[in-house]
């Protein structure tokens, strides 16, 4: 599972909080989450894992990002290598 989302106020937006509430059947499920910002990712990666965690399902990536990151591929390559590893 991946859930990606933007970034308001330095924690996600209040529907990527609401999809990860009315997830079921969770429990022993992996996620990746990917938080976008204009500036600043803030708490918001901590608050999706920990969201995610209450409901038993393990976080196995992270990604922040903010446009000066999309100026080269390095953080979005690491990240799908960690995707990757995951599947194998
Ligand atoms: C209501 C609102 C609050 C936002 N708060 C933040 C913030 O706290 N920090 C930040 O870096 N970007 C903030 N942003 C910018 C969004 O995170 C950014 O636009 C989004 O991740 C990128 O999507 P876009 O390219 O479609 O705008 C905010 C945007 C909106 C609309």
């Amino acid at each position: 599972m991946i859930i990606a989302g933007p970034v308001w106020a330095w924690k996600p937006a209040p529907p990527v909080n609401g999809a990860i509430q009315s997830l079921k059947n969770g429990k022993g499920k992996t996620a990746s989450i990917i938080c976008t910002a204009g500036g600043q990712v803030g708490d918001s990666l901590d608050v999706m894992r920990k969201a995610l965690e209450k409901q038993g399902i393990e976080v196995t990536g992270e990604l922040g990002l903010i446009p000066a990151d999309l100026e080269t591929n390095e953080k979005v390559e690491a990240f799908a290598h960690t995707l990757m590893k995951e599947n194998i």
